[in-house]
C-alpha cells in the first residue's frame, strides 16, 4: 500500500481533505462492511465534524448479512446515514441519491428560507485505500475509469463530476490512512485493504483460521475437507489443509507458505463464506 506513515504526511493529507470538505454538503465515507471499525480512519469524526455523513458499508456482498444489519443500526444510532452496498453493482446511484437528499434536506431548506435556490448536492468520497472509492465513483458517474491514487490526501486539480441530476462529486476521493493497533493490521490484511508486505502473512492466515474455527468450524472443515486436527495446535491445521489439498514439498512435507497464501486468498475473496470480523460492541 502506497501509504506514508509519517506524521507529516498524515497531517498534510488531513489538511487537504479539510480544505475540500468546505466545498461539499455531505461526506460519503466508505468502509469495508467486513471491518467497519478497523477500516475507519481514527480521526474521521474530528475531520468531518458536523457535515452530514453517509457511511457506505461497502463490499457487503462479502460480509455477514446479520452483522451488517447490526452495523447499520449502530451507524444510524450515531446520527450517520448508513448504506450497505456492493459498489460494483449498477444501482448505486439509486441507493445513494435519496439518502444524500435526506441528509442535506435541512440545509437546503435553510438556504431556501434565505432566498437561495436549490442546486445539486455536492459530495466528497473519503476512505482508506482499497475500500472501493474509485469503484464507487465509476459506478455513480457511470464511467469506466476513475483516477486511482492511494496516497493519502487529494491531487491538486479537482473537478466536479455529475452523478445523476441531483448529485455532484469531487472526482478524486480523499484517501485516509487506517489505524494500526491491536489486531487491526491483521484484519486489514485479511480483507485485502493492505498488501502482504506490511504484515506477516502467516500471522494473517493464523488469525483467519482461528476466527473460522471459532465462528464457523463446520463450514471451514467442509470447505477444506479436513477432520483430524487439534484446534489448539495451529500447526496441525496447516498440516491438515496442506495434506487435504496436496500442498506438499519434496519429502512429502506440507508447504506452509502455499497453505498460508491459499487460506488468506480464500477468506479475502469470500470463497469460504461471508464473514464480518469487527463486532458491534460498547467500545465503538
Ligand atoms: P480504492 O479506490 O478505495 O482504493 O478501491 P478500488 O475502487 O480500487 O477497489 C479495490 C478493489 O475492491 C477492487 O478489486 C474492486 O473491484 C473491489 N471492490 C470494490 N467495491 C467492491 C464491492 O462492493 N464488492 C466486492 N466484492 N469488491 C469490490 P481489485 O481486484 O483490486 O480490482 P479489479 O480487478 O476488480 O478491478
Amino acid at each position: 500500500m502506497s501509504i506514508n506513515w509519517f506524521p507529516g504526511h498524515m497531517a498534510k493529507a488531513r489538511r487537504q481533505i479539510e480544505e475540500n470538505l468546505s466545498k461539499v454538503d455531505v461526506v460519503i465515507e466508505i468502509l469495508d462492511a467486513r471491518i467497519p471499525m478497523s477500516s475507519q480512519n481514527p480521526m474521521m469524526n474530528e475531520i468531518v465534524k458536523n457535515k452530514p455523513r453517509i457511511v457506505i458499508l461497502n463490499k457487503s456482498d462479502l460480509a455477514d448479512q446479520n452483522m451488517t444489519n447490526q452495523w447499520m443500526n449502530y451507524f444510524k444510532s450515531i446520527g450517520t446515514y448508513p448504506i450497505a452496498l456492493d459498489a460494483r453493482s449498477n444501482n448505486v446511484l439509486k441507493r445513494i441519491e435519496p439518502v444524500a437528499m435526506e441528509a442535506t434536506e435541512e440545509m437546503f431548506q435553510r438556504m431556501e428560507a434565505r432566498g437561495i435556490n436549490r442546486r445539486p448536492i455536492r459530495a466528497m468520497i473519503i476512505g482508506i485505500p482499497n475500500v472501493g472509492k474509485s469503484t464507487l465513483i465509476n459506478s455513480l458517474a457511470k464511467r469506466k475509469a476513475a483516477r486511482t491514487g492511494n496516497t493519502p490526501g487529494l491531487t491538486k486539480s479537482q473537478q466536479w463530476i455529475k452523478a445523476g441530476n441531483n448529485l455532484e462529486l469531487l472526482d478524486t476521493p480523499g484517501v485516509l490512512w487506517p489505524k494500526f493497533e491491536g489486531d487491526v493490521g491483521l484484519k486489514l490484511s485479511l480483507t485485502g485493504a493492505i498488501t502482504d508486505r506490511v504484515v506477516h502473512l502467516d500471522e494473517v492466515a493464523i488469525f483467519g483460521m482461528k476466527f473460522l474455527i471459532e465462528h464457523d468450524k463446520e463450514t471451514f472443515d467442509t470447505f477444506y475437507k479436513i477432520t483430524n486436527y487439534d484446534v489448539d495446535d495451529i500447526v496441525s491445521v496447516f498440516d491438515a489443509i496442506g495434506r487435504s489439498r496436496g500442498m506438499l514439498m519434496s519429502g512429502n512435507e506440507v508447504d506452509y507458505e502455499q497453505v498460508t497464501n491459499r487460506v488468506v486468498y480464500d477468506i479475502r475473496n469470500g470463497k469460504i463464506g461471508r464473514y464480518t470480523f469487527d463486532e458491534v460492541n460498547d467500545d465503538n
